[in-house]
């Protein structure tokens, strides 16, 4: 068969599709490092400096039943959830990352032309979930500080809205989203996702809401607070019918055995991490601080465990590609609505400090 046949065979609307760009590893940036230094310092994913529990290395260490397929209707892994969440195992359903979570929320609930409601800059992975399933997404920016325009949204509901995605505190803004609003918009009858990844880091949830709301879903993670991204382990909490049509859709063996274990140790371990999200916590503000020294950088308030910067000269590309060059690794997108912003993730103390000399370098190099 011709190329051209495999195409005409695709799902038209995937053929000119463009993915989501995901960040880069560590090694395709040593492969172009101009200034090589001490390893990669990556503060592009919002992944945790510090690691995971050593408790999951050990734990792995002594499993012997890797052989087996883990339990589908993860019923040791949901209990766990239960403790750490304060809402029982029947509200609970995990999945391999909070992206595969964002994916079958959004399978259950959009098909080809229904609308979801989505207020940018926000996580990229929303639009990508959406039209995957050919519905249609239906931008509200949000307010010049980054807040979600309630009116707005209320204002773009029709018969056709189906969801509507949240991300409190926002990425990448690191903006939260008032309970207030919420609430708000949960009153509206439309399915409410409030994707709440960085919780650890910002302390405010509304999970205890799902027992009396029928429409919100809340979204959490493991990759960040926990430091378990390699691992993929998200869950979603809901009200109990939601998450029965979830369990139904579910691949029935998603959340690996070896996930499941680091989940459980994690939990042992929950203040030894705790005490490390506070550091990050700390180490983030300390960013706000350094970046807000530079007279063209314009740092956002964040309750989350990074920093959304404009920067007002117009250099944002450039300051990417000359950390880059120097082995550091922070987010840019070179879209319309951010082409002047960068995003970088907290990292350890010296990390903070490299980063701010090599912004400054640059700086020189330009002058
Ligand atoms: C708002 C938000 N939701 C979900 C995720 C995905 O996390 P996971 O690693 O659990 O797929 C991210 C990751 O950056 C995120 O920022």
């Amino acid at each position: 068969m011709s190329k051209e046949g495999i195409v005409k065979l695709i799902r038209p609307e995937l053929v000119k599709f463009t993915g989501y760009v995901a960040s880069k590893s560590p090694e395709e940036v040593a492969a172009t490092a101009r200034f090589p230094i001490n390893g990669v310092i990556k503060l592009d994913a919002n992944e945790n400096p510090y690691g995971c529990s050593p408790k999951v290395m050990e734990a792995l260490s002594k499993y012997d039943s890797f052989s087996v397929y883990p339990d589908s209707g993860q019923r040791e892994l949901r209990k766990l959830l239960q403790g750490y969440t304060g809402v029982s195992a029947e509200h609970i359903v995990a999945s391999g990352g909070s992206d595969q979570m964002i994916g079958l929320i959004t399978q259950l609930f959009v098909g080809p032309g229904d609308e979801v409601i989505n207020c940018p800059p926000t996580f990229d992975m929303f639009r990508f979930a959406v039209e995957l399933c050919n519905g249609r997404v239906v931008e509200v920016p949000r307010d010049e500080n980054y807040y979600v325009d309630v009116a707005a949204v209320k204002k773009a509901i029709t018969k056709k809205t189906k969801l509507i995605f949240l991300a409190n505190p926002n990425n990448p803004t690191g903006t939260p989203t008032p309970q207030t609003d919420i609430l708000e918009l949960l009153d509206t009858g439309v399915p409410v996702l409030a994707d709440e990844a960085y919780v650890e880091f910002s302390g405010e949830t509304v999970t205890p809401l799902v027992k009396e709301y029928k429409n919100l879903m809340v979204l959490r993670t493991f990759s960040k607070w926990a430091g378990l991204a390699s691992f993929r382990i998200g869950y979603g909490i809901f009200p109990p019918e939601i998450a029965n049509y979830i369990l139904n859709i579910k691949m029935p063996y998603s959340v690996s055995a070896a996930s499941q274990i680091a989940v459980r140790e994690s939990l042992k371990d929950r203040d030894f991490l705790m005490e490390r999200v506070k550091k990050i916590v700390a180490e983030k503000d300390r960013l706000f601080e350094e970046l807000k020294k530079i007279e063209w950088l314009e740092p956002f308030p964040s309750k989350a465990n990074f920093i959304f910067c404009q920067v007002l000269n117009g250099t944002a590309k450039q300051i990417y590609e000359g950390l880059m060059d120097r082995s550091i690794i922070i987010r840019y997108a070179e879209t319309n609505l951010l082409k002047d912003f960068i995003r970088i993730s907290a990292g350890k103390p010296e990390h903070t400090d490299i980063l701010i000399k090599a912004i400054r370098e640059i700086e020189a190099e330009r002058a």
